[in-house]
């Protein structure tokens, strides 16, 4: 496997600032020899540079979006070139906004080389909202309804095709925090959500069972790893936490399901916020989520 990591250095789309700190938080948590213990051949492709964050009030219901456009075409074109020449890019960011660019330059390359595609959500929140619902203003808030075509045009079209992704070929998992208007339009857009509810009563197991059933051999597998998706006492380093997330267990299980399937093609690890981080924690603990979703397993050599 050739994996190449891009860094993302912003939080543009976020609420706090620091997730601009996130790609040098992994590094310093050793990521890419973490990955090449695992037999990938890793290239650290450095970041890419876009606009300072400003730091504005919300402009109909949108902070910074021309700068949020700016970001994703960087990524949408890094992810894209990494893909062309068959290697699996490996986003470091940086806020969740960013899975619009990654995600919708994943959609292209699922169409340019006749592949099915299927979304993993990792996230305490649905990314679901538009201008009209969004409490805050925030574009980390909507990337998921972005990429299903729902947003303004400079987002929506940075993929080349509107919408880049059917909502069926999204599975959201861990989610615990939705706004009023957000969960509305959820339930109106039918998108498949395995909240905390849900894995509290079924299991991490019978829910990852589900969100990974009917890939075949044909299944381009991308997981959008919003770190808030852990337990706020085992990751403290997001800007949005938010309690009775997964256990380390739990999302030790996630990661190795996702493992199983041996179908991982590409990759966002979002969010890490070291400004808020004890002693670099969130960004330990996530590259130690990311080993075993690379097939790490305690016992059982690979
Ligand atoms: N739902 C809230 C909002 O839209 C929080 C979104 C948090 N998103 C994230 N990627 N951390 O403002
Ligand atoms: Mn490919
Ligand atoms: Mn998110
Ligand atoms: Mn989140």
């Amino acid at each position: 496997h050739l994996v190449s990591l891009i860094g993302a250095p912003t939080d543009i789309g976020a609420g706090a600032k620091g997730a601009r700190m996130g790609p040098e938080a992994l590094r310093v948590a050793d990521f890419a020899a973490a990955l090449q213990s695992h037999g990938l051949e890793v290239e650290d492709r450095g970041n890419l540079i876009g606009p300072a964050n400003p730091w504005l009030p919300p402009d109909e219901g949108y902070r910074h979006l021309h700068e949020v456009a700016a970001w994703n075409q960087l990524v949408h074109d890094a992810v894209l070139a990494e893909l062309r020449i068959g290697r699996m890019p490996i986003l470091m960011g940086g806020d969740h906004c960013l899975g619009l660019g990654s995600i919708s330059a994943v959609a292209r390359h699922c169409r340019e080389a006749g592949k099915k595609l299927r979304v993993l959500w990792l996230d305490a929140h649905a990314d679901f909202n538009t201008n009209e619902l969004t409490p805050s203003g925030n574009i980390h808030g909507m990337p998921v309804a972005c990429l299903c075509g729902y947003g303004p045009k400079e987002l929506i079209e940075i993929g080349g095709q509107v919408p880049a992704v059917n909502p069926k070929w999204i599975r959201q998992i861990g989610i615990r925090s939705v706004d009023a208007g957000e969960k509305r339009f959820v339930h109106q857009v039918g998108l498949e959500v395995f909240d905390m509810r849900y894995i509290d009563e079924m299991g991490m197991r019978h829910t990852m069972e589900l969100a990974l059933a009917t890939m075949d051999d044909n299944t381009h597998l991308h997981v959008s790893f919003d770190v808030d998706f852990l337990d706020a006492d085992i990751a403290p380093g997001v800007g949005t936490t938010v309690p009775g997330g997964p256990t380390y267990r739990e999302a030790q299980l996630c990661m190795e399901m996702i493992a199983d399937t041996g179908r991982l093609a590409s990759l966002d690890v979002m969010e890490i916020n070291p400004a808020l981080d004890v002693r670099n924690r969130t960004a330990l603990i996530a590259v130690d989520m990311i080993e075993s979703l690379f097939g790490k397993s305690t016992l059982m050599r690979r």
